[in-house]
């Protein structure tokens, strides 16, 4: 029988990981679980209440929020405290503050325990800036998406416009790169490319392509796991 196995999906914003994680995670039944949703919500909540930026009042924050991510036929629901916020949390306030709010340690502190609860069992696909670092350094499998600025910068203005909203390509790009600078220079869990993870530069691929080579990678696994079964059983 296969393991139900922790899959962890890392990089910067716009690498596709959010796509291809619910993609993999639909593909082999297992829970899909973005991790952005989390400090996006978060950062609604400060700027909704006009919350100073710093550790206790964040981090106190952050850890009174009932946060829930509920799979839907159209993607991931996001609720806080029993309110719908899964587009609100994608505005561009938001996105412009989650890199400042996500460098205090109480904060992703109450994110990462309520992350590893969810994966506690297994059978989950996890993105973010740190999962394979930090949240889960035992993963089975470890993946690390990267493509180009302007390929990203391009992925972004496409999701926008489909959402109705017009963005300004330079505008994207500066916030983009401030964003890749805050997420990998903050000294608490910044963005990098974890031990043991599979790089997959995903500037010329499609979804499909990111998909199959990460199942792929699952495929592999279960094969030399069901092999050193057999022979630990001998
Ligand atoms: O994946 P995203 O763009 O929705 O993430 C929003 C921000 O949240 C990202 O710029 C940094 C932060 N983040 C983080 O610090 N750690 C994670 N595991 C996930 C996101």
């Amino acid at each position: 029988m296969s393991q139900r196995l922790t899959i962890a999906i890392d990089g910067p914003a716009g690498a596709g990981k959010s796509t291809t994680a619910r993609k993999v995670a639909e593909h082999l039944g297992y829970v899909y679980i973005d991790t952005g949703a989390m400090y996006r919500a978060v950062t609604l909540a400060a700027l909704q209440r006009d919350t100073t930026f710093e550790d206790v009042a964040l981090g106190e924050l952050a850890e009174s929020l009932d946060i829930r991510l509920e799979p839907t036929t159209d993607g991931q629901r996001v609720l806080v405290n029993g309110e719908d916020v899964t587009r609100a949390i994608r505005e561009a306030a938001v996105t412009s503050n989650v890199s400042q709010v996500s460098v205090f340690p109480r904060v992703r502190r109450a994110l990462v325990q309520r992350q590893r609860m969810l994966g506690l069992h297994g059978g989950v696909v996890m993105d973010g800036r740190d999962i394979g670092s930090v949240v889960f350094p035992h993963a089975e499998i470890k993946v690390f998406l990267v493509a180009d600025v302007d390929e990203r910068v391009r992925r972004r203005v496409i999701d926008a416009d489909q959402r109705g909203e017009h963005l300004d390509v330079e505008t994207v790009r500066r916030h983009i790169i401030e964003r890749d600078k805050l997420d990998s220079e903050r000294e608490v869990s910044p963005l990098i490319k974890p031990e043991g993870a599979v790089e997959i530069d995903t500037t010329h691929c499609t979804i499909d392509d990111q998909v199959q080579r990460i199942l792929e990678l699952v495929d592999g696994y279960q094969k030399t796991y069901s092999l050193v079964s057999a022979f630990t059983n001998i």
